[in-house]
């Protein structure tokens, strides 16, 4: 684990998840949401299936940091896009960080 003290530092509330429980608590990103008590906003970084989970479970505002296959790499393709509110962003482009409230997943 890296970082953890140092989150700490900064007063941050940090609680650890790992998918064996071999260390913090038994399970993916999601499971910790209960435990974590009243949060007002989430901040999320990952493969788009665990964004997914986070987009669904949590019941706050948050910011999405996408994980995007790319193949050019400069908004030309359209290959990396996310629909949105106000049509599909590309995360190359436009991203990679969008608000949970411009995304539309089904
Ligand atoms: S990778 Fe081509 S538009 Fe993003």
């Amino acid at each position: 684990m890296f970082y953890e003290d140092k989150f700490r530092e900064i007063g941050a509330s940090v609680i650890v998840t790992t998918a064996d429980g071999s260390y913090g608590i038994r399970g993916f990103a999601t499971d910790a949401l209960p435990h974590t008590g009243l949060y007002t906003y989430t901040y999320s970084c990952g493969p788009e299936p665990m964004l997914r989970a986070v987009y669904k479970a949590a019941a706050t505002s948050g910011q999405y940091s996408f994980e995007e296959r790319m193949a050019c790499g400069f908004g030309v393709c359209m290959g990396c896009s996310c629909r949105t509110v106000t049509g599909y962003k590309r995360i190359c482009k436009d991203g990679p960080v969008l608000k949970k409230e411009e995304i539309l997943w089904k």
